[in-house]
């Protein structure tokens, strides 16, 4: 190319006037006035106008109508203040356009399967087969721009308090976060397999061992499970653990952090510290472990007012170990149409929910299918527990705890949102604490809720002999926005510990050894106490941007069925490959299962 650029489509001003310049970049549209065309030459720092004049280059005039959109050109012109009343203030090169006086054909495109800075509508697949080209549109350039910004910020905060930033193996053996693990055959060893990490949990313990004190890495995870729209095969965290420390000093790290990003990049002041709720308290009133708290509509346990009562779905309930609860929808009588309130029951059905029973407290007494059935008493302990007064609207659930608190919890973002009650420019951080050690997996057998490598509280280690299910530990979640962007914990640095955690889990003697033999070794020479977390930065970059899916802030992402549109990735392999890999093929169809 012979006109490289003096400056980008984003820089110029009027006080460049008069001034010649070369720009480099893509051809937005072409626009043919009678005499002068237009075009609208872009780059990823803005836009600037270009003006053909035959007037002032014929040769270029003549051949400029052959532009089209995408084209990727080079022109050089001069600068020139916008004539009287054609500004366009809204753009920051607004003030000025450039009279080409010669220009460079750097190439041709084809016509791009759609408007690319306008392709909030099309269809995913199209703009997935051709990422490349939803990414030149300006949505998600900005996003990947403010992630790298923010992705530095973040880097230098952990440099600045001394962190050690060390990169961890990607072919490694599974650490277990709960998923299934993403397998690699080595060719060298055949019949083995690395698993990708699921995270750097053991990495980042043995570095803790090993002295580092702080560590802290941007690393990529992988995790073979269900997705949804905040979850990716492969994902990003912002990786961190410490010695000699607790749970506090983990939580003071990423609270800085938070402080400072909400300054730097939106100008706002975040109240430290910010609020904690325990886990037993968030189940209670929220229904779930990362509760939106930019909303109220708590719940309220019901199961004292209704255990005789004579609505029997009520006291069934209760009477087979379940509960009742409900959510006071304050003032929302005059917003919820009955079609509203009988569409909830259908909506709970995915949590298994048989229905939602509700009371309309209008101004001339209770509207509702089942207030027949209370007593006086009931009504009266209900309104109170409740604070339902007129114009509320009572929702309730009956059944078991697990399947109330999911529903309820459904219920509350659903209405949250329908009634208009959440703020969407807030950014609302907390924190849930003191998570159950295990919890009940579907045999009933004890399973981890956050990883094997958590440490129970101190004062509940004695529990780990009578009551298992009782056992809290110093683990915490970070919650923006209802969404979990972060969890971590206080780490076992006890090797007998350790063991009788796997033992508690059922994990063999032999099978720890085989599996977790390393780290066992490791406790046993001068392991500091310790603790970290993992913040999931694909999330924080998707509730910063107000974007609903992860997918917008990656710039390859892969879809449902963990799928690359744009490379067709994963594909099938030569079959000298997998002979290679000493792997043969045995693909179960479900026809044959
Ligand atoms: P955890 O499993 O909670 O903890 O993961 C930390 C954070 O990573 C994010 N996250 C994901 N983001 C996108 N796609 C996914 N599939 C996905 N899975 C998780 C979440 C989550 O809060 N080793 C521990 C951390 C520790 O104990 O220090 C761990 O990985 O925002
Ligand atoms: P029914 O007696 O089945 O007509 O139910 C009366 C009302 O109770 C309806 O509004 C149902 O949606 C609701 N309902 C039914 N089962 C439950 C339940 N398990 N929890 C809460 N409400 C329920």
């Amino acid at each position: 190319m012979k006109l490289k650029r003096t400056h980008n489509c984003g820089e110029l001003r009027i006080a460049a006037k008069d001034t010649t310049v070369v720009l480099n970049g893509w051809v937005e549209n072409y626009r043919d006035h009678g005499g002068l065309a237009f075009i609208d030459l872009y780059d990823r720092w803005g836009l600037t106008q270009i003006v053909f004049d035959p007037q002032v280059a014929p040769e270029a005039h003549a051949v400029a109508h052959k532009l089209r959109s995408q084209f990727v050109i080079a022109v050089e012109g001069e600068v020139r203040a916008r004539p009287d009343g054609m500004a366009n203030m809204s753009l920051d090169t607004g003030e000025v356009e450039i009279y080409v006086k010669s220009f460079e054909l750097l190439n041709k495109s084809n016509t791009p399967p759609f408007d690319i800075q306008h392709s909030e509508d099309v269809n995913a697949e199209t703009r997935l087969v051709h990422r490349y080209l939803d990414l030149r549109g300006k949505r998600l350039q900005n996003n990947m721009i403010f992630r790298s910004k923010v992705t530095g910020m973040i880097r230098n905060y952990f440099l600045d308090q001394d962190f050690v930033d060390i990169e961890t193996p990607i072919l490694t053996k599974s650490t277990p976060e709960g998923a299934r693990d993403y397998l690699v055959p080595s060719r060298v060893n055949p019949g083995t397999f690395y698993a990708l990490p699921q995270s750097p949990q053991l990495f980042k313990q043995s570095l803790m061992i090993a002295g580092f004190d702080r560590y802290f890495q941007i690393a990529r995870c992988f995790r073979d499970e269900d997705l949804r729209a905040d979850r990716q095969p492969e994902f990003t965290q912002v990786d961190l653990e410490m010695a000699f420390v607790d749970r506090d000093d983990i939580m003071g790290m990423l609270e800085g952090l938070f402080k400072g990003l909400m300054k730097d990049l939106f100008e706002k002041d975040l109240k430290l510290p910010l609020p904690r709720i325990t886990y037993d308290d968030a189940m209670l009133r929220y229904g779930c472990d990362a509760p939106d708290l930019r909303f109220g509509l708590e719940i309220t346990d019901c199961s004292d007012v209704f255990a005789d009562s004579g609505f029997g779905v009520f006291k069934n309930a209760i009477g087979a170990g379940g509960m009742v609860r409900a959510i006071n929808l304050k003032g929302a009588a005059a917003k919820l149409t009955r079609k509203d309130l009988d569409e909830m029951t259908p909506f709970v059905k995915t949590y298994r929910a048989k229905g939602v029973a509700w009371i309309k407290m209008n101004a001339d007494g209770p509207q509702s299918p089942i207030v027949k059935f209370f007593s006086e008493e009931e009504s009266k302990a209900l309104f109170e527990k409740t604070g339902a007064e007129t114009g509320d609207v009572l929702i309730f659930v009956a059944d078991s705890e697990k399947v109330v608190c999911q529903s309820l919890a459904a219920l509350r973002d659903l209405m949250g949102k329908k009634l208009g009650l959440i703020d969407e420019s807030e950014l609302n951080f907390s924190w849930v604490v003191d998570f159950p050690l295990f919890e009940k997996d579907d045999n009933g057998n004890p399973t981890s809720v956050h990883h094997p490598f958590t440490a129970p509280r101190p004062e509940d280690e004695a529990l780990l002999d009578t009551d298992v299910f009782a056992v809290k530990t110093n683990a915490y979640d970070i919650v923006l926005n209802g969404n979990e962007i972060g969890g971590g914990s206080v780490r076992i640095h006890d090797n007998k510990m350790q063991q009788k955690i796997f033992t508690l889990l059922g994990i063999s003697d032999d099978e720890a050894k085989e599996k977790f033999g390393f780290l066992l070794d490791a406790l046993q020479f001068g392991a500091p106490p310790h603790a970290g977390l993992a913040l999931g930065l694909d999330r924080v970059m998707m509730l910063f941007l107000g974007t609903d899916s992860i997918r917008d802030v990656i710039a390859f992402p892969k879809t449902q069925k963990a799928t690359c549109m744009m490379t067709s990735a994963p594909g099938v392999v030569a079959g000298s490959q997998l002979e290679e890999l000493g792997i043969e093929l045995a693909i179960i169809k479900d026809d044959e299962e």
